[in-house]
């Protein structure tokens, strides 16, 4: 039998194709134990970089990111920003989808923060990897990730905040929090300032 050891990877992934294959053995927490592993895509070179929290439970399925209900929001404001989604690359803070299981649902649960810190070891390789200009923190968990502390994207939002690995920073909204907003009027707001920022970040980066 393998010892626990043997599937931390401790050999720094080269490629995404290496963060894929790491990602489906990874035992840096027990995340693993929720289903599929989701690394990022886009091309090995992007500009930008959007870091989400965790696949939901249609990527986890698809093995893809941001393709169900936050996607469909992500896609619709990148478009209406100007910034082509297959020019950036997309990940998340977390691989793994943490739900908890409630009957034939999936309900999402909010990784802690030693799940942040033990999958950015995978953020950390993918951002060495794709080396962007500009990394895009979309919410609070991928803003803890990035940044290594918390960042409130009220104070930080339409801001240049400049990361050690050469690339800037930038916060803003999580696509879900958008869906959440109960008011119409706050939520088109919100929304407005989400294009906004998006369009912030594109300048930003080209
Ligand atoms: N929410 C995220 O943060 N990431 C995804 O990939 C999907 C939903």
């Amino acid at each position: 039998m393998e010892a626990p050891d043997a599937r931390r990877q401790d050999a720094r992934p080269g490629s995404v194709e290496a963060v894929w294959a790491g990602i489906e053995v990874c035992r840096r927490c027990d995340l693993w134990r929720c289903g599929n592993g989701v690394a990022g895509e886009g091309p090995a070179h992007a500009r930008l970089m959007f870091v989400g929290e965790q696949p939901g439970d249609q990527e986890e399925q698809a093995k893809r990111p941001f393709i169900g209900p936050s996607g469909k929001i992500l896609d619709k404001a990148l478009q209406e920003a100007g910034v082509p989604r297959s020019e950036t690359f997309v990940t998340n803070a977390v691989k793994h989808f943490k739900h908890l299981p409630r009957g034939k649902r999936r309900l999402h649960k909010t990784p802690d923060a030693g799940e942040v810190v033990a999958c950015r070891w995978w953020l950390d390789a993918e951002r060495r990897i794709i080396r962007p200009r500009v990394i895009v923190a979309l919410g609070a968990t991928a803003a803890l990730s990035v940044f290594g502390k918390a960042t409130p994207i009220g104070r930080f939002r339409q801001q240049a905040l400049q990361l050690p690995d050469q690339a800037q920073g930038v916060v803003t909204y999580h696509p879900s929090y958008l869906l959440r907003v109960p008011d119409a009027e706050a939520k088109r707001r919100a929304y407005a300032m989400f294009v906004d920022d998006l369009r912030f970040a594109w300048k930003l980066a080209t």
